[in-house]
């Protein structure tokens, strides 16, 4: 029988009573999640809570930039922006298993993270957006093993920091519903979700700089067209994936030989299950025009019409 309010200032005590006048660091992903975490922690500790936020070059069109106006600019938290971009790419240089892909781009991320944490001085607690529903995957942890996903784990090995998860107990609804009581931007909080690989699991196979500007432009066409149909809200995940392949096409008085780009747009609950959206014919229609005219090296549109199962939601 609480309320948002009350869990907010019974946190607050808490975090306080904990942390004393000892340091945290939180690692910040442009997610919903650690973004509540990050306020929350600030509006306790202020000055005290240290983030880094790591630009691994996968991230949606502007959205590194997003992230850092709202939490550090009208927050005012304490981020440390790490561009990383190269350090990624380099690593993922002639890396086309999915898999491999996501552990390359997971471990990357540990040792950046570490390279940062280390710099700083006397940090003795690390913050984490761990949700219930993380806390009973990791638990049981039987039938995630279809792709591995790393949310939780992957802490700093030799690191000894304790952990403090102020949303252990709340399912991602309650932890949007906190963030919107924190005054956290309606954007960012209803977020869709966005895998920890970002945009590396979107460019099928092999990742180049070429394929990954593909699918952040027309990913940014697709939100942008979905925001203005209104759909929004109905549509639980949305993005374009860039299957590698080329085809032969006809533009202006010259055949053009290019890549097509695949529409991914799913209703789902909480991502277990998943079936595709029913967007309307005329949506796609402007969204496929959009993508053609504006992206270079485009020139085919199709719209993924399987579910989950048999399918994924992601195409890696
Ligand atoms: P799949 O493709 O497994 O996706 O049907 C279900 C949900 O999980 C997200 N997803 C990931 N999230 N790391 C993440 O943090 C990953 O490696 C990963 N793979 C998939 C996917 O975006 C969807 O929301």
């Amino acid at each position: 029988n609480w309320s948002m309010d009350d869990f907010i200032e019974m946190q607050i005590e808490h975090i306080r009573e904990v942390v004393g006048d000892k340091k945290v660091l939180l690692g910040l992903s442009g997610g919903v999640d650690s973004s509540v975490v990050g306020v929350l922690l600030h509006k306790a500790i202020g000055s005290q809570l240290t983030s880094i936020f790591v630009d691994h070059g996968l991230l949606r069109k502007n959205e590194a930039e997003q992230v850092m106006a709202s939490l550090s600019g009208k927050f005012g938290l304490n981020i440390v922006q790490v561009n990383a971009q190269k350090r990624f790419l380099d690593k993922l240089t002639g890396v086309s298993d999915p898999e491999q892909k996501r552990k390359i781009i997971g471990n990357e991320f540990i040792q950046v993270f570490n390279d940062e944490a280390q710099k700083l001085e006397g940090i003795d607690f690390l913050a984490q957006g761990t949700l219930y529903t993380d806390v009973i995957e990791s638990g049981t942890d039987t039938a995630q093993t279809i792709k591995s996903h790393h949310n939780v784990g992957g802490l700093p090995k030799d690191m000894h920091f304790e952990l403090i998860e102020p949303l252990r107990t709340l399912f991602k609804d309650e932890a949007r519903e906190l963030g919107e009581k924190l005054g956290i931007p309606h954007d960012l909080v209803w977020r869709q979700p966005f895998p920890g690989p970002g945009l590396g699991i979107r460019v099928i196979g092999e990742i180049t700089e070429d394929k990954l500007e593909i699918v952040r432009e027309s990913d940014a066409i697709l939100r942008d067209e979905i925001k203005k149909a209104g759909l929004e809200e109905e549509i639980w995940q949305y993005f374009t994936v860039l299957p590698g392949i080329r085809s032969v096409g006809v533009m202006g008085d010259g055949r053009t030989y290019d890549y097509t780009v695949g529409i991914r747009a799913v209703t789902s609950i909480d991502g277990m299950t998943a079936d595709f959206a029913r967007i309307p014919w005329d949506v796609l229609q402007g969204i496929s025009v959009r993508i053609v005219n504006e992206v270079k090296h485009v020139n085919r549109i199709v719209y993924d019409v399987t579910s989950k199962p048999p399918s994924t939601v992601e195409w890696e």
